[in-house]
């Protein structure tokens, strides 16, 4: 199958010298080639230009006429827990009336109620809902997803979850990466026994977990009222072990330390980070983790807003994902989260689109097949609707800009 697009208004972020990510002031570098063409050849992007100098002879199985159309590559969201049962609607009157993110869950609710629905969903049952969600987002334009598991809280829940990824994952044409995310919260039936449950992550689930090569990725709730240093420090060692690389939640509720613990131990990515100040931002200068910002989750529960002007005039890079989860972002729509970016973080429409893109990639460790048109590359697409530049899609924040999708080389 090929697909050549034609007469495309802007292609955005083209290149074959893309680099793995952009940082500090390059993170406003965008290339745009005007009036341009894309060819794809089964999964791959083969070639792109501008319509002057399109080789002759170029055809293909599909023609797409693009304009006055945009076309960029498919968001990569690189943080999402979009397998789970239910939803928490309830709770979230509980919010407006006046509770905490930490008081409903220290009432039993939050994390700890959607565990107890996962755990009486069948796995077939799961995977229906969640797909409902991965076609939605699919449509919303997004070509990667990284997927947690973390509300089985018991070993077999909890493989369960990560079973559903991988279905996902060989059924969609979405791109998947699965991470472990046990410690997520301490379930109820451990609420005296911290231990035993960090006993039964290290000592049951992550082997059970390497050994069915269920997930690429280890996840700890490192924040205040979840999991501490020293007990993330524990567990992800363990992970390490078995070859999976953290990516952590951290620094979401307070300056828990966990994103120099991040750092620490190499992590991909740290994950939330309203809570960061200089020794931080220190911190994460120089190394291999990526920033990563959910103005999703910080804009559903009312939270500050991290200072991103700051981390950026810095030096550093950030990516942007939707945290899509029942509790603090029930929504994966990556064009309201670069809208959140520009508006609520003051981020400009070129940093946002790289923080969607290559840096997202990056940060869900795919920066060598997504997050660019670059040949070679996988063909992940997305066409806009007839749109004046680039700057419109976070500017128009409610709309639905997304006309067709191109997924691994098929019109989705
Ligand atoms: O990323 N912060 C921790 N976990 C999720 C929320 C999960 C939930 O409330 O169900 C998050 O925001
Ligand atoms: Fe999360």
């Amino acid at each position: 199958m090929s697909i050549l697009i034609k007469n495309i208004r802007g292609i955005i972020q083209a290149g074959d010298d893309v680099p793995q990510f952009r940082a500090g002031a390059e993170m406003s570098v965008l290339s745009v080639i005007e009036n341009g063409w894309i060819l794809t050849e089964d999964e791959k992007i083969a070639g792109y230009g501008r319509m002057v100098q399109m080789p002759s002879g170029v055809t293909a199985d599909e023609v797409i006429d693009a304009s006055g159309r945009f076309v960029l590559p498919s968001f990569c969201d690189s943080h999402t827990h979009i397998v789970y049962a239910g939803s928490r609607e309830l709770e979230y009157m509980d919010k407006i009336r006046g509770l905490s993110y930490e008081e409903i869950a220290r009432r039993g609710g939050g994390i700890l109620n959607s565990a107890e629905l996962l755990r009486e969903t069948s796995e077939d049952e799961l995977y229906r809902q969640s797909m409902e969600r991965i076609n939605e987002i699919i449509g919303f334009g997004t070509g990667a997803v990284e997927i947690k598991s973390g509300y089985g809280l018991d070993t077999e829940s909890e493989l369960k979850m990560l079973r559903v990824i991988r279905r996902i994952s060989e059924s969609s044409p979405i791109e998947v990466k699965p991470t472990f995310l046990g410690a997520h919260a301490i379930p109820a039936e451990y609420r005296n026994n911290r231990e035993g449950y960090i006993d039964l992550i290290i000592n049951e689930m992550i082997p059970r977990v390497a050994s069915e090569d269920l997930a690429d990725y280890i996840d700890v709730f490192c924040d205040k009222g979840f999991f501490t240093v020293d007990e993330t420090e524990q567990i992800l060692m363990a992970g390490i072990k078995y070859g999976l690389r953290p990516k952590l939640h951290a620094n979401e509720l307070g300056f828990s330390g966990g994103i120099q613990t991040g750092v620490k131990y190499n992590a991909l990515s740290v994950d939330h980070l309203e809570f960061t100040g200089d020794d931080e931002i220190e911190a994460l200068l120089g190394s291999d983790t990526m920033p990563t910002l959910l103005p999703g989750a910080a804009f559903f529960l009312g939270m500050t807003d991290p200072p991103v002007r700051k981390m950026i005039n810095a030096g550093l890079p950030v990516a942007l994902a939707s945290d899509y989860n029942p509790g603090s972002s029930p929504q994966g729509n990556m064009k309201l989260i670069m809208s959140f970016g520009c508006i609520k973080l003051r981020m400009l429409p070129a940093e946002v689109i790289n923080a969607v893109t290559i840096n997202s990639a990056y940060a869900m460790g795919i920066s060598d097949t997504h997050g660019s048109i670059t040949r070679g590359k996988v063909a992940n697409l997305i066409i806009t609707k007839e749109i004046p530049s680039y700057e419109f899609l976070p500017y128009a924040y409610g709309s639905n800009l997304v006309e067709r999708v191109v997924l691994k080389g098929e019109v989705s």
